[in-house]
């Protein structure tokens, strides 16, 4: 696959919201409402096409999170989301944020393995978040999630 013609840029107010790929890292609309307004939202365009999405929340005290990272399953495996975590890196350097976080759920595998590879770290588990906060079970990679997984990278 050829991402020569791609391009990340910021999403603009009058733009719509790309639920369709947000909800390939998010269970609900619910869930990503509670914190899309208040989010910056970064989208990777190829060709004209909205092919992957992050978005990033100020957290205050210096910290940003990464609350959501989603790649087209067409598109996943190709290094997308490798380029979407650098930008994301780089971007909140230089907008002096202190810390940038992410969290991925226990089943995660790809993700924790590709967060830790660009330099995150794991410093919380946020026991039974999962399983407190949806009714049904979830499972990812025949794993049932019950817990999140939180990393961070420090932005000296
Ligand atoms: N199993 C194991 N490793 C894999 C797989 C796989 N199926 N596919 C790719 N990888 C490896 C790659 O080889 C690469 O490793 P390398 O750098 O050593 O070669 C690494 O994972 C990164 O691969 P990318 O191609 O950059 O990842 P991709 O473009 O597929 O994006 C993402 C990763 C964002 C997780 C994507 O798969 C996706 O959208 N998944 C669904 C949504 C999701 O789960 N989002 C994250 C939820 S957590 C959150 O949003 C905060």
């Amino acid at each position: 696959m050829n991402f020569e013609n791609s391009k990340i840029r910021q999403l603009q107010r009058n733009e719509d919201i790309p639920y369709d790929l947000l909800l390939l890292a998010d269970e609900t609309t619910e869930a990503i409402n509670k914190y899309i307004n208040d989010s910056e939202i970064y989208i990777l365009v190829n060709n004209e096409k909205i092919i992957a999405v992050y978005v990033l929340q100020d957290l205050r005290n210096n910290i940003v999170e990464i609350k959501n990272i989603a790649v087209d399953e067409e598109y996943q495996g190709h290094g997308i989301g490798r380029t979407l975590l650098l930008d994301a890196i780089r971007r909140a350097r230089e907008k002096n944020f202190k810390t940038i976080i992410i969290g991925t759920a226990n089943g995660g595998i790809k993700q924790l393995y590709l967060y830790q590879k660009v330099g995150f770290e794991i410093y919380d588990i946020k026991k039974n978040f999962i399983s407190d906060n949806y009714p049904e079970p979830i499972y990812e990679n025949g794993i049932l999630l019950k817990h999140m997984i939180m990393l961070k990278k420090e932005l000296k």
